[in-house]
């Protein structure tokens, strides 16, 4: 390389570009002691040119035309914050088919089509670096690639969703319903209009498959992560969960048992002793425990303009500092490791399950026989009188049990006279594992 300039072709300059822009020219001086090179934003691609923009200076940099940016030799890097599929997709291929290297905070993209982005990077010997695509401004993927490169990860558990992090945060503090928490969320901008990719729990199975891809170095698919969502969580059923030392958590678990994997999102009791119940409003936090290591947790913003940004200019530094040793294409480690998915009827979890029932004398004794028929023991058991005593809800929290016995004996709960309605069933993390 002759010149001492890289430059950077901006494909965005919404939230995360803006972002991008600003610490690129504020922090000129550090990531030019950093990387002996300077870092400029040559050309930046947008929908609307005549857009009021937070930044001034840039408006002669800025194009409609991709071509403009994958098509000019002097552009090493692309930066693509623009988000979604198409054309994101497009764009990327065709800069690494031109041997520009590719920093992106797309998990969307990089959940579904990572594997065919990073095996076209490596053909063609370009990086590809997307470490603010999961939990913004938190660098867990670096540390997932690089921290734990001489350990055997077991366990991650992310809150890697702010929006429903914050719905459940606050339905836990007011004692308010669901609905009514998200309104006032989307009324303050914390939750999009269209809410169904962050409340359904799809926004953090994107960030979970890429996780569990690096963590445990196996080609993890999004069909591959079992979902679902905080629209069923009830007032009730945090109320109850408090009662008995556990809080309502959207848990992105990615597990490991001997080889066989298991991924999930899904609403989960977290025991106020696990650091991932004291993670509240719209922040992120990342457990993972390791052989060697034991326990760890990352914590901070997953999204917002500077925290992603932050992560967007790191991949910025690695493969700029790659330019200068001549390095790019080699820092990423393919999936190596085959992938053995648990089979669902194995998997283990303790269970919170909340029913109604006819208020009679046996019938507990009736629910705890079949309990134990099914292999199911009990670590806690309230019951509390329900519609105005004429009939009685249990809460009950059991030990670890198989989702085979689990499932066989909510099926037959189901089924008895006395059992008038099983309200919720969640897992149960922390304590006790
Ligand atoms: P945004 O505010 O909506 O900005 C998108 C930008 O891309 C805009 O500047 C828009 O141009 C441009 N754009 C969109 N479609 C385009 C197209 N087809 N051609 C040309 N330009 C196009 O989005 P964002 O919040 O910055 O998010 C960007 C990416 O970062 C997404 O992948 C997102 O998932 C990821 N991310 C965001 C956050 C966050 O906190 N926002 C956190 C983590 C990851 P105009 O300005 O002209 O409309
Ligand atoms: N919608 C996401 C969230 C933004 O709520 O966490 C960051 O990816």
């Amino acid at each position: 390389m002759e010149r001492n300039i890289v430059k950077v072709g901006l494909m965005g300059f919404g939230t995360v570009g803006t972002g991008v822009v600003r610490i690129v020219q504020g922090h000129q001086e550090d990531l030019y002691k950093q990387t002996g090179l300077g870092i400029e934003i040559h050309k930046i691609l947008v929908q609307d040119k005549e857009k009021p923009r937070s930044i001034s200076g840039m408006e002669d940099r800025m194009t409609l035309d991709p071509q403009e940016l994958i098509g000019d030799p002097e552009i090493d890097v692309i930066v693509e914050v623009i988000g979604g599929i198409h054309p994101a997709k497009e764009y990327i291929l065709a800069a690494l088919e031109n041997r520009k290297h590719v920093v992106t905070a797309n998990k969307d993209l990089m959940a579904l089509h990572g594997a065919e982005i990073l095996q076209k990077a490596q053909v063609k010997g370009c990086d590809v670096f997307y470490e603010a695509s999961v939990a913004g401004g938190i660098p867990i993927l670096r540390a997932l690639v690089e921290g734990f490169a001489s350990d055997r990860i077991t366990k991650m558990m992310g809150i890697v969703n702010g929006t429903t992090n914050y719905i459940l945060t606050k339905m836990s503090e007011e004692g308010a319903d669901y609905a009514e928490v998200l309104k006032e969320a989307q009324a303050l901008g914390y939750a999009e209009a269209d809410p169904t990719s962050d409340v359904e729990g799809y926004d953090a199975a994107r960030k979970m498959a890429i996780l569990a891809t690096l963590g445990f170095r196996v080609p993890m698919r999004l069909e591959d992560v079992e979902v679902k969502g905080i629209s069923g969580v009830s007032k009730e059923d945090i109320a109850y969960g408090k009662k008995l030392g556990y809080v309502v958590k959207l848990i992105g678990l990615a597990q490991r048992d001997g080889d066989a994997i298991e991924v999930s999102v899904q609403p989960t009791m977290v025991h106020k002793s696990h650091p991932l119940a004291s993670v509240n409003g719209v922040f992120n936090a990342v457990y993972v425990h390791g052989e060697a290591v034991g326990e760890t947790m990352f914590y901070g913003p997953g999204a917002g303009e500077l925290p992603t940004a932050t992560a967007v200019v790191s991949d910025l530094v690695t493969v700029v500092k790659n330019m200068k040793l001549g390095v790019n294409g080699r820092g990423m480690v393919a999936p190596y490791r085959e992938k053995v998915l648990k089979e669902d009827q194995d998997k283990l979890s303790r269970y919170f399950l909340r029913m109604i029932v006819a208020d009679k004398r046996g019938v507990l004794a009736q629910i705890t026989h079949l309990l134990a028929d099914n292999n199911i023991s009990l670590v806690q058991v309230l019951q509390q009188p329900y519609n105005g005593g004429q009939q009685a809800e249990i809460i009950m929290v059991t030990h670890q049990a198989a989702k085979r016995n689990m499932d066989e004996m909510l099926e037959t709960l189901a089924g008895m006279d006395v059992i008038h309605e099983i309200k919720s069933c969640y897992r149960v993390e922390g304590e006790e594992e």
